[in-house]
């Protein structure tokens, strides 16, 4: 079925479009006929020089606003030094210097990185840590979980069937239900015993060749899914019962989205290995898998590298992101305006019949669009109606899950923006319901 856009793009940006469809893999989801043009702070311009305070930060990756300039700076400066040095091979300092930024501001013992370019190779080199450590076959994924989409990855992610869709047989990954107990009309603790016994099970199914368990401590693109509170250390337990790795994909939470460095911690949980991505780069493609020394240390020389992770430019740019996040203190900024966020939501939730849920950490809120409060039943024509009256009004979201408006704006956003934005969905929830 064709998808129909009520948010009409201008010349330049259809012109753009055309081009586009010619020569670009049309396999992506791609929700707006936007086209960028240039962004700074929290807007971004289309490419017929329209203005929109922007809610997606390119999928939660400017978390130090679009064109930072201390991030600029810093690439600039490295880019008159050199580009890429073939990490994998010799030794700079910069990479060195990011890697103890990192660590710096992770948990004790979470001390040891492994470079890459992207979320994805940063869980697929978790998955293969834990696989190589533990010499063992299994893995306990989350339903509805997004890992990724390499062959690792994707045995373990399961948020849409067409991600999947044609490409098995996969990686021996079992698949537990994730407490999202909202759509699963159950209470919250209810819920999450539900879930760790389901855990439990699969666990002893696999018989003692368990290397691993992966999780989102907020599930992402599932539909911005907060746990309750006990689950995520009741994981920590069964983990340790079962002698297997918590790995925590921090791909999309982490970085002072949710207050918090990691959104794990917000849980009181200490994870053997975390994924980060998105942004840590400040917009430069960048990942990074940290585990302890004495973990990272079972891997023998050659059992695991790339040409790319360790770029010079990346990390110099990622170090920059780094100081800033924590100079700024964007994670209590992220505590501030959620919450003031939040309260706003929890306002329009009683007034409008379609807004079904409203749910968050920091600056991590999703609003989930539902045909009626009484049925839950979710409604992505009215979710997809929304996103675009509010492009047309100039705010510029994204969906995430099966109907839920996800916010993850930079978290360098103000009350005062976050306000005017909120002004702009009220009015975009209020003309989808007439
Ligand atoms: C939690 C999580 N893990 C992994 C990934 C994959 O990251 P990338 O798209 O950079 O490969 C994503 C992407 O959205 C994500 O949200």
């Amino acid at each position: 079925m064709k998808k129909q856009h009520m948010f009409s793009p201008g010349p330049k940006s259809k012109a753009v479009i055309a081009r586009d469809h010619k020569v670009i893999a049309q396999c992506m989801t791609r929700e707006h006929p936007f086209v960028y043009e240039r962004a700074k702070g929290v807007h971004v311009w289309d490419a017929d020089g329209a203005e929109y305070l922007d809610f997606m930060a390119g999928v939660a990756v400017q978390s130090v606003g679009h064109d930072n300039p201390e991030v600029v700076r810093a690439i600039d400066a490295q880019l008159r030094k050199g580009l890429h040095c073939g990490f994998s091979d010799v030794y700079a300092e910069v990479p060195v210097k990011f890697a103890e930024t990192l660590v710096s501001m992770l948990p004790r013992g979470l001390n040891s990185v492994f470079l890459s370019n992207s979320g994805t190779e940063s869980v697929e080199a978790a998955y293969k840590l834990a696989r190589y450590c533990k010499n063992k076959k299994w893995t306990i994924a989350f339903i509805h979980a997004f890992h990724g989409r390499t062959m690792g990855a994707l045995s373990m992610t399961n948020s849409k069937p067409v991600q999947r869709e044609r490409y098995g047989p996969f990686l021996p990954v079992k698949h537990v239900p994730y407490p999202y107990w909202y759509r699963m009309k159950m209470e919250p603790s209810e819920c999450s015993d539900y879930c760790l016994n389901e855990m439990e099970k699969a666990m002893r199914g696999v018989k003692g060749d368990l290397a691993s368990v992966f999780i989102e401590p907020v599930q992402g693109e599932g539909g911005y899914v907060v746990p309750p509170k006990e689950f995520i250390p009741g994981v920590r337990k069964l983990c340790d019962e079962h002698n297997a790795l918590l790995c925590d994909d921090e791909v999309q939470a982490g970085c002072f989205r949710t207050g918090k460095f990691l959104a794990i911690e917000n849980f009181g949980v200490k994870p053997d290995v975390v994924s980060i991505s998105k942004a840590i780069g400040g917009g430069i493609p960048l990942g990074a898998t940290v585990a302890s020394r004495k973990l990272t240390g079972k891997w023998k020389h050659g059992s695991h590298a790339n040409t790319f992770g360790g770029n010079l430019l990346a990390c110099a740019g990622g170090i920059a992101s780094l100081h800033f996040m924590k100079r700024e203190r964007l994670g209590e900024n992220a505590v501030r305006v959620g919450k003031f966020m939040m309260k706003r939501l929890a306002e329009m939730e009683v007034e409008h019949e379609m807004i079904g849920d409203v749910r968050g950490l920091g600056l991590m809120i999703g609003v989930e669009i539902v045909k009626s409060k009484s049925t839950r039943t979710p409604d992505w024509g009215k979710c997809h109606a929304i996103l675009h009256n509010s492009l047309k009004r100039g705010l510029l979201l994204i969906p995430a899950g099966q109907s839920t408006i996800r916010i993850c704006p930079p978290l360098t956003m103000t009350e005062e923006q976050a306000e005017k934005g909120l002004d702009i969905l009220e009015e975009a929830v209020r003309k989808t319901g007439r």
